[in-house]
């Protein structure tokens, strides 16, 4: 069956210190709480994954992510970080998408394509990110829009290599605000994509497909999402910046 995964997006937050005291709260928590059928992600600012990773040395349910990696290898891209680079690094995982990269630095579906195919030739696994703003839902349209995501930036790839691909269905309008998806709704999604990935790759490779879920996911709701079908965990923000409340969730299945 397919991977249960709860990945924690800390986004710009954490000093040295902090990250490194947050990674070992977490490390003792999944050793000595969370089943081993769950995988726990921790994606920490780029500065501090090599340091973070160094927590997750021997507990094989705990790995780190990047938030985001370059398309180009190397070369003259000031700030970047790239899919070599972190595979070098020893790094297992690469959030790309997210809907603050889309937002703020202008990521398209095409650049995305791009970066996926970045990320699994240096057999980095990809966590890639979808959603639809309020606008969308409220017009209607959100099924088709975030479907069409998938379509533009992951179905150029090969049926092996989407098997690698994790992803991750954030409404933008629950990101950060309080306002969670209901099960339902998120079920809704998490099923019309599995369907849309069925049409292009087929079943099986749809039914082994890890879709999480993200947006205003906490302790206090986790269990009520993860308890629907076609949701295999979470990408957490704010929740998992307290290691108490990110393995709360972990443990919600
Ligand atoms: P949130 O963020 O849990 O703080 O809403 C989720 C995300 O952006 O990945």
């Amino acid at each position: 069956m397919r991977k249960k995964i709860v990945a924690g997006n800390w986004k710009m937050n954490k000093t040295a210190t902090e990250a490194v005291a947050l990674a070992a709260e977490v490390a003792a928590l999944v050793k000595s709480d969370v089943p081993s059928n769950v995988q726990v992600i921790m994606a920490p600012p780029s500065l501090f994954i090599s340091e973070v990773n160094k927590a997750t040395e021997g507990i094989a349910n705990l790995s780190v992510s990047a938030q985001n990696c370059h398309e180009k290898a190397s070369g003259a891209y000031t700030g970047e970080i790239s899919a070599p680079m972190l595979a070098s690094a020893g790094i297992p995982y690469v959030i790309l998408g997210h809907s603050e990269r889309r937002q703020y630095f202008q990521e398209s579906n095409a650049q995305l394509a791009a970066k996926v195919d970045a990320a699994l030739e240096n057999k980095l696994t990809p966590i890639f990110c979808c959603g639809e703003s309020l606008e969308l839902r409220e017009g209607g349209e959100f099924l088709a829009f975030v479907a069409q995501q998938l379509t533009e930036s992951l179905f150029h790839l090969s049926a092996e290599a989407f098997g690698q691909v994790v992803i991750a269905y954030e409404p933008i309008w629950a990101i950060g605000t309080g306002l969670t998806a209901s099960s339902a709704q998120a079920q809704e999604m998490h099923a019309y994509l599995r369907q849309h990935i069925a049409g292009k790759y087929g079943q099986a490779i749809a039914d082994a497909c890890s879709i999480l879920y993200g947006g205003s996911c906490n302790a206090q709701n986790a269990a009520e999402l993860f308890a629907c079908a076609d949701v295999d965990g979470g990408l957490i923000g704010g929740a998992s910046l307290k290691a108490g409340d990110f393995i709360t969730i972990a443990k919600s299945f």
